[in-house]
């Protein structure tokens, strides 16, 4: 089949989240200018750089309640760290991915540890393997089909990471022990298990 996006696909769900898969699952923690803790998962996410370290993350749409606090708070802190989201902690990433209102620390709704950060204001989710501290750089406006809607990229500086030692195997990280979940099309998910190495021609 071929569509234009700018017309109907004629399939029951719209397939393009399933285009571009898997997503790596990038679950943001902030603090708003008020003080107020918030996460939640964000699968428009990757690292974009590697010298320095780039992160991004996209904001889609609204909520019920207008825009979405993560960007609202970075760009109101410049801070944000990236927890890395894995199958064991599969259950509390969703619950935190709620409409909850502002002032609703969803690190309490999803009954998650807390961990204070080295270099940022905002805590690091504590059962997570991987933490990324990160400074927001810049916000790129894309253009937004949802009515009074904001789709937007936010990119951060990563200036900070922390690896949880049980995961660090000769020195390497453990990935198929951590098990990071990724994110499908409609509401499926992926989980890494296996990894396969290939060496790049020439290096
Ligand atoms: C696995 C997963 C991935 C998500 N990815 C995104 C995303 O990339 N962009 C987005 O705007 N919302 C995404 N969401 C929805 C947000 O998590 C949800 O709107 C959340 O309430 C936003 O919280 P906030 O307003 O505190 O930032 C995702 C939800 C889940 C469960």
């Amino acid at each position: 089949m071929f569509y234009r996006t700018d017309g109907p696909h004629g399939l029951p769900h719209n397939p393009f989240k399933c285009c571009v898969v898997p997503r790596p699952i990038g679950w943001i923690s902030t603090i708003s200018a008020d003080g107020d803790v918030n996460l939640a998962p964000y699968s428009f996410f990757n690292g974009v750089a590697g010298e320095p370290p780039m992160v991004m993350f996209a904001s889609n749409g609204k909520q019920p309640h207008g825009p979405k606090h993560s960007i609202t708070n970075v760009e109101a802190t410049g801070e944000f760290v990236c927890n890395m989201a894995t199958w064991v902690l599969r259950q509390p990433m969703n619950e935190s991915s709620g409409p909850h209102a502002a002032g609703v620390n969803e690190f309490e709704a999803a009954e998650l540890e807390t961990e204070s950060s080295e270099l940022v204001k905002p805590p690091r989710v504590k059962a997570a393997p991987i933490h990324m501290e990160c400074l927001h750089f810049k916000t790129v406006e894309l253009p937004c089909d949802t009515p009074e809607g904001r789709n937007a990229i936010c990119i951060g500086r990563v200036i900070g990471i922390h690896i949880h030692d049980d995961y660090l195997k000769d020195g390497m990280v453990d990935i198929a022990t951590i098990k990071p979940i990724a994110r499908l099309g409609y509401h499926d998910y992926t989980a890494v298990e296996t990894v396969f190495e290939m060496v790049r021609p020439g290096a």
